[in-house]
Order: structure tokens, then sequence, then C-alpha cells
């Protein structure tokens, strides 16, 4: 009987796991369609050097945290991804709500050759709530100072 909340518990991580499900994905490519494609085009291969990849990314592999943040304030300023260094903006993205943000984001982290986990619309909201009082876009060097002190 002891081993039974484990078994559960290891269940339940490996769902967490495993690929998100067809109809979040259609709806994150929507999403995707309507906010993203005109930068990170359809293939998440952006533009070099103007727009960044999405596709291979190692800033979408850090965590759902910086696609959330980068969403809802824009990102500026020198970011290096896949060995090549941008110095641009991406404006703050309107008109998404918390789901909608969560679809994306689990699309992208499942697109182009991505694995990543889905991300949840509680995930999001908890995200945004955390950051709440940021007014300015974020950048490359803020995102790297932190997984330094978390380390
Ligand atoms: C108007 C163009 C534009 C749109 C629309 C846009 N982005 Fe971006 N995105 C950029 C640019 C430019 C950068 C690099 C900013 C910099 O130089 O600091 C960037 C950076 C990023 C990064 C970090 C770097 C990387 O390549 O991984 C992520 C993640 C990201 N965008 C996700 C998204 C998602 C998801 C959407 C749609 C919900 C989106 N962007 C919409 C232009 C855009």
């Amino acid at each position: 009987m002891r081993f039974l909340p484990l078994l559960a518990l290891s269940t339940l991580v490996a769902a967490a796991q495993s690929a998100p499900d067809a109809a979040t994905m259609e709806r994150g490519k929507a999403v995707y369609s309507r906010t993203c494609i005109a930068c990170h085009l359809p293939t998440g291969l952006g533009l070099p050097p103007v727009f960044p990849p999405l596709a291979g990314s190692e800033w979408i592999a850090k965590g759902a945290s910086i696609a959330v943040r980068n969403i809802t304030n824009g990102m500026m300023g020198p970011v290096t991804v896949k060995g090549v260094t941008y110095n641009s903006v991406m404006p703050p993205v309107s008109g998404v709500t918390d789901k909608d943000i969560a679809d994306v984001v689990t699309y992208v982290n499942n697109s182009w050759g991505n694995t990543g986990p889905t991300v949840t619309e509680a995930e999001v909201t908890a995200i945004k709530q955390k950051y709440a009082d940021r007014k300015t876009m974020w950048t490359a060097a803020e995102y790297e100072k932190e997984a330094k002190e978390s380390k």
C-alpha cells in the first residue's frame, strides 16, 4: 500500500512531461499565426540577423517564464540566439489571454524539433503576477543574471 501514492505521483509526472494534446497544439498554432509569425516566421527560424529563431532557441529551453515575460512586456537589447547576436526590439504582444499565452508557448515548446513542457493557464497567471510591477521591456542580460543567481 505504501507504494501506491508513489506510483500515482510518477504517473502524474509522466503525464505532465508527455507531448501536449492535438487540440492544445491547434489552439497554440492559431495564436502563433496571429501574434508571432510575422517576425519569427512559420518555420520558427526567424530572419537572422533581424528576428531571432524560436526553433532550437536556448532561451525557449530555459523555461516558460522568458517567453511569457517577453509576450507581456517585450524584450530589447543584445541577445545571442544559436550563435547569432541580435540587438532589436520585440514589442509586447497585445490581445492575448493567459490561456492564449499558455497555448502559444506550449506550441513553440513542441514545434520544429523543440521538445518542452505543456504550459498551463495557471502557470502563465502566476508568472504575470510575480512580475506585475514590471513596466519596461526585459533584456537578455537580466535573464542571464537570474540564471546565474539561481545556480
Ligand atoms: C514584431 C516582431 C516580433 C513579434 C510579433 C514577436 N517577436 Fe519575439 N522577438 C522579436 C525580436 C526582435 C526579438 C529579440 C529582441 C532583442 O533583441 O532583445 C525577439 C525575441 C524573442 C524571444 C527570445 C529570443 C529567442 O529567439 O528565443 C522569444 C522566446 C520570443 N521572442 C518569443 C515570441 C513569441 C512566442 C511571440 C508571439 C506570441 C513573439 N515572440 C512575437 C520579435 C518579435
